[in-house]
């Protein structure tokens, strides 16, 4: 039997076939899990929508931005009318104005800073907030997509750093909140992976060029990486482990000079 047979998971941030998202859809998809799926707004309904035609036909979706008051309930209650209770959640969404994401760190605005934290942290809370009726008494699991620049400075990474540092954190303290109800929060932090959002961080590729020529096992990951340890984090098999941030990142972490 598959890994997934039986489950249902939401997962919030594809928005084209490059997204993390879509590579943990598909890993969760090959095994065996039922998945809803969320569009940011009109714009991205139809990429979403002609993804989702590669899934089951019973594949859910709605749509919800984080930054729109009302969103995030109205998606769980539409979800838990018509989709039912979930396993599983997956928060892959992030955000940062383009001139927040180069030149000096020390000239990050104060809106620029707020909305990178509401979309790319604060959101965490909002979304397991939403899902955690869905969720109770399911032994659930959630996870969220975080990156090395959260510990350590990357050029240009800037205002996203600080947001991600809030986000393992949030994971911590959720994963404290909801482990007595049966619920496991954990955070991958992947390597750099050319997608939409990335290559609004100026100057990527050269973060690419050197992950790949400093890692461990001497190459870039890729969404499938990704998304095959973010299905063994959501699957049964990962019962024991919560409040972790996972490193998905060919070992780079690790390395000192
Ligand atoms: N690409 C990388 O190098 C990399 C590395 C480590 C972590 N991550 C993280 O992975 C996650 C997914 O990013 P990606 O690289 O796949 O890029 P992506 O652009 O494909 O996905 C980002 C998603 O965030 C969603 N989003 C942005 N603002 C939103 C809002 N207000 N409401 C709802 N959704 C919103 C977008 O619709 C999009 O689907 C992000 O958290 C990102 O920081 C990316």
């Amino acid at each position: 039997m598959a890994l997934m047979t039986g489950k249902k998971v939401a997962i919030f941030g594809i928005a084209n076939k490059r997204s993390i998202a879509w590579g943990i859809a598909q890993a969760l998809h090959r095994e065996g899990a039922r998945l809803a799926l969320n569009f940011q707004n009109e714009r991205m309904e139809e990429p979403v929508r002609k993804l989702a035609a590669d899934l089951p036909q019973d594949t859910w979706l709605g749509p919800c931005d984080v930054t729109v008051p009302g969103d995030i309930e109205r998606y769980f209650e539409r979800l838990g009318a018509e989709f039912g209770p979930l396993d599983g959640l997956v928060h892959s969404i992030a955000f940062a104005r383009r001139e927040e994401l180069g030149g000096d760190f020390v000239d990050t605005s104060w809106d620029g800073y707020q909305l990178a934290q509401q979309v790319s942290a604060w959101s965490l809370i909002g979304l397991c907030r939403g899902a955690l009726p869905l969720m109770a008494g399911r032994n659930a699991s959630v996870i969220c997509l975080s990156y090395y620049g959260a510990e350590k400075v990357v050029p240009n990474y800037n205002v996203m750093g600080v947001a991600k540092a809030s986000l393992e954190a949030n994971t911590r303290y959720l994963a404290s909140d909801l482990g007595p109800k049966g619920v496991r929060v954990n955070a991958i932090s992947a390597g750099p992976i050319k997608t939409l959002s990335a290559m609004g961080v100026a100057d990527f590729n050269s973060i690419l060029d050197t992950m790949a020529q400093k890692a461990p096992l001497r190459r870039n990951v890729d969404q499938a990486d990704v998304g095959n340890a973010a299905m063994f984090l959501l699957s049964p098999l990962a019962r024991g482990i919560t409040g972790q941030t996972i490193y998905v990142d060919a070992g780079y972490s690790i390395m000192g000079v």
